[in-house]
């Protein structure tokens, strides 16, 4: 996977330790490749089985044994991860973290860690064990090491008494991790719009004409560049998703709502048009819902050309963004067909993919696309509609550096 980090997440026992497998869940989400290490008490919580199958990579137990390749595991391991995770932390294993010791895998892998790697340690354990003062002291010993320790959280136990020593949440050692690996974020300053869904046209006031674009391609690239730093305005048609979170979602149903919309809000430097746009509209809209006559004919809709958006956004010189990007949907010839939409419209980038009915794409959760640009085409290998997303983010970050340095 392009540019994905490695995580090496040590799992040791505690009755929290099944939080673990929705925090592997999260990294691999995050397209993080993940590698565990499960300690023998954490292996009489959760199983290597679970772990494998949620990671996709072998499980690491025994300090004596070599990879698959015959590599020492526990130096390996540590060469490799971008960053270790201990999640949950015993009190054992912080004291053995504190003191140096190495007598199994995952304590010898802590000693073994280069001081560039960097260490999140989430503790979880009663409240007495937490706050005794030996465990803070090594607590101490750890973050003078520039470990970062993260939690506990307060609340009821396992064990039913009340304190601070509640392993944290997945999602929140989740924003720590993308903290750490990522402390830049490269679209910091940049403003972006994105379109995403289908419009619906209207018959009358009942009835409408619109598509199978469920609006997943355009959400998930505003979320990724809002991830990147982006500050991004997301018009979008009528779909059924969650608003996302920190994005300025704008909801229309036409596509000239759509398009006064995205004039509204330029300028900005990255424009991604991945509506599904009607073509055409009904020329005259029936005040009133339409009655089926009896033995008359259907009625006739006359309809009319809506506006381009993308072109008009490509080709307003007033206001063009750096980088206007649009997608083609083609069921047939798909690579000619997007190549002269590109020039015709006067887009930098179109990603295409094709969507003949068994693709299963339109409407679905995955993509296969190309990226064509004026300097060649980019294939990306079908996958999750947000990992096509952060693909395609990388792609404008890496747009961003060049014009930034040339
Ligand atoms: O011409 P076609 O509909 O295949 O072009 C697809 C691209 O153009 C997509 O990026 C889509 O969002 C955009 N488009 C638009 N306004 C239209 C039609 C398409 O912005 N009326």
């Amino acid at each position: 996977m392009i540019n994905s980090k490695h995580v090496l997440l040590i799992v040791a026992g505690g009755i929290a330790a099944y939080k673990a497998l929705d925090l592997i869940r999260l990294l691999r989400q995050n397209y993080m490749d993940v590698k565990c290490v499960l300690t023998q008490s954490g292996s009489e919580f959760i199983t290597p089985l679970s772990i494998q199958t949620l990671s996709q990579n072998e499980v690491y137990q025994d300090l004596f044994s070599l990879t698959q390749n015959h590599k020492i595991e526990h130096i390996f391991l540590t060469r490799e991860a971008d960053l270790i995770v201990v999640y949950p932390a015993t009190a054992n294993l912080i004291a053995k973290t504190a003191l140096g010791l190495a007598d199994d895998l995952a304590s010898t892998l802590l000693l073994a860690v280069p001081s560039s790697t960097p260490i999140i340690i989430a503790p979880a354990m009663n409240v007495e064990m937490w706050e005794n003062s030996t465990t803070q002291n090594h607590i101490q010993t750890l973050k003078k090491k520039n470990i970062l320790i993260a939690g506990p959280d307060k609340g009821i136990m396992a064990c039913e008494e009340y304190g601070y020593g509640r392993l944290i949440q997945p999602k929140t050692i989740m924003c720590l991790i993308n903290k750490t690996l990522f402390p830049m974020q490269p679209l910091k300053g940049k403003k972006a719009l994105v379109t995403a869904g289908p419009t619906y046209e209207p018959i009358d006031p009942i009835r409408f004409i619109g598509n199978y674009s469920s609006g997943r391609q355009g959400y998930a690239i505003a979320e990724s560049l809002h991830k990147a730093g982006a500050e991004v305005t997301l018009v979008s048609g009528p779909v059924h998703l969650p608003s996302p979170e920190n994005i300025n979602l704008i909801k229309v149903t036409t596509a000239q709502e759509m398009l006064q919309a995205c004039f509204t809000n330029l300028p900005v430097n990255i424009a991604v048009m991945t509506a599904a746009v009607s073509d055409w509209r009904i020329k005259n809209v029936a005040q009133q819902k339409i009655k089926k006559e009896k033995n008359a004919l259907p009625p006739v809709l006359e309809m009319d050309f809506n506006p381009d958006i993308l072109a008009c956004i490509a080709q307003n010189s007033n206001e063009r963004p750096d980088l206007v990007i649009g997608f083609a949907a083609e069921t047939q010839n798909h690579l000619k067909y997007a190549e002269d939409k590109r020039k015709n419209k006067k887009c930098d980038w179109i990603v295409v993919n094709d969507v003949k009915p068994d693709t299963n794409i339109m409407g679905g959760t995955e993509n296969e696309v190309t990226i064509i640009s004026s300097s060649g085409m980019e294939h990306l290998k079908k996958a999750g509609k947000k990992e096509i997303s952060h693909l395609l983010t990388l792609k404008i970050i890496k747009f961003f550096a060049t014009i930034n340095k040339g």
